[in-house]
């Protein structure tokens, strides 16, 4: 579109280079046209306006031809596109005469065509249209609604295309050198895996997030890579030699009760040199938050769902109910005192108290082996 003076003085280039900061999500709004040919334009003008009645609303060009044709169709559905349908977005802001060519999609309960692939949709019915300088802002009433498949969300910003992804305080520099390290250690664990038949794991702290670095013994090679919140009593092994500081932000919402048990647990872990996990049924819950993150991606609904149970899980540990361990974890530590890397012998299997015992000082053992082959040192000495 041409460049032109708007009626406040300023150039219209000026609005869309101010507005191009403002990202948003990118859909295609679709609808049964004249003649049963459907029809669509891609929207980033989306947005919920009301919970009760449900209520959704698009902005679109007066001149847009789809339009024309959503008017007269009366309903609409609203496509939310993934990051892999640039292709789609594109096509559907052409002005090709049949931007359904080559396209796959199903009816709506109303009619409206669903495109294949997209992550959610949104059935309406058109409520009202607006009148607002150039655009009209039109309001559709929500019939029914659906999630099609976990994915990032497209998102068009500046005049580009982009993926949501969660924010992360990592230092990615710290990383190779963890990552060397997590190497180093892969022989270890590979022996804890085959002896015990447990998971062996090797993680690091990095900011307010655990990662994990290297995991044998699991079927998902999805978990390596994975950044955990670092959240009491998550990452013991961590909060046990850090600062003062840390460790407070570590016992993060808890009330006195899990705090006192967890700085027990502090205490004795930095006294034996190891941690142990119990086995609470939250902690089943917590691993299969783990691996719907590994599958499903860092998503913040499924984030919000992992602080959710290591909540409750801490208050399961705090109960202290009696539970076998369902994992151990030493620390490697590097020539500061600070713990470099921490290994862990996950999702144990039963096993009598004297195999527990030599698992435990394998694991030991291993974490002395590592700390000295880096010239680490616990800060005990
Ligand atoms: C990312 C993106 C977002 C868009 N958002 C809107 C919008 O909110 N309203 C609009 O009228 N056009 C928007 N467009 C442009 C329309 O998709 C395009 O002008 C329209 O589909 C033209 O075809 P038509 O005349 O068949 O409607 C957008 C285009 C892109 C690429």
């Amino acid at each position: 579109m041409s460049e032109f003076a708007t009626s406040a003085g300023y150039g219209s280039g000026h609005f869309r280079h101010v507005l191009g900061r403002y990202p948003t999500g990118v859909c295609i709004v679709t609808a049964m046209g004249p003649a049963g040919r459907p029809v669509g334009m891609t929207v980033g003008s989306f947005t919920s306006v009301s919970l009760d009645p449900p209520l959704v609303a698009f902005l679109p060009a007066k001149n847009s031809r789809a339009f024309a044709a959503i008017a007269k169709a009366e309903r609409f559905a609203v496509n939310v596109l993934a990051d892999d349908q640039v292709a789609v977005c594109q096509r559907f802001a052409s002005r090709e005469s049949d931007k359904f060519r080559g396209v796959s999609w199903r009816a709506s309960v109303l009619g409206s065509p669903l495109l294949t692939d997209v992550l959610a949709w949104i059935d309406c019915r058109l409520d009202k249209v607006i009148e607002v300088g150039d655009h009209l802002v039109v309001v559709g009433s929500v019939e029914s609604l659906d999630v099609e498949r976990v994915a990032p969300p497209l998102v068009f910003f500046q005049g580009g295309y982009g993926r949501f992804s969660a924010l992360s305080t990592v230092a990615e520099a710290d990383l190779a050198a963890c990552l060397r390290l997590a190497e180093l250690a892969r022989p270890n664990l590979e022996r804890m895996s085959a002896n015990f038949g447990v998971q062996a794991a090797a993680s690091a702290l990095a900011g307010e997030q655990v990662i994990q670095l290297a995991w044998v013994g699991a079927e998902d090679a999805a978990l390596v890579g994975l950044r955990l919140p670092f959240v009491a009593p998550f990452g013991l092994v961590f909060a046990a030699w850090e600062t003062e500081s840390v460790r407070d932000k570590w016992f993060g919402r808890h009330d006195a009760t899990v705090r006192e048990v967890l700085s027990e647990d502090l205490g004795r872990a930095r006294d034996q040199g190891w941690t142990a996990i119990p086995d609470h049924g939250k902690l089943r819950e917590i691993e299969s938050s783990i691996a719907r993150l590994a599958t499903g991606g860092p998503f913040p609904e499924a984030i919000r769902e992992l602080d959710t149970r290591i909540a409750a899980f801490a208050q399961e540990y705090a109960a202290r109910s009696s539970a076998r361990p369902r994992g151990l974890s030493v620390p490697v530590f590097d020539d500061t005192g600070r713990v470099a890397l921490s290994l862990t012998a996950q999702r144990l299997p039963a096993m009598d108290r004297e195999r527990l015992e030599r698992c435990r000082a394998e694991l030991v053992t291993a974490g002395t082996e590592l700390t000295a082959a880096i010239r680490g040192a616990s800060p005990a000495g």
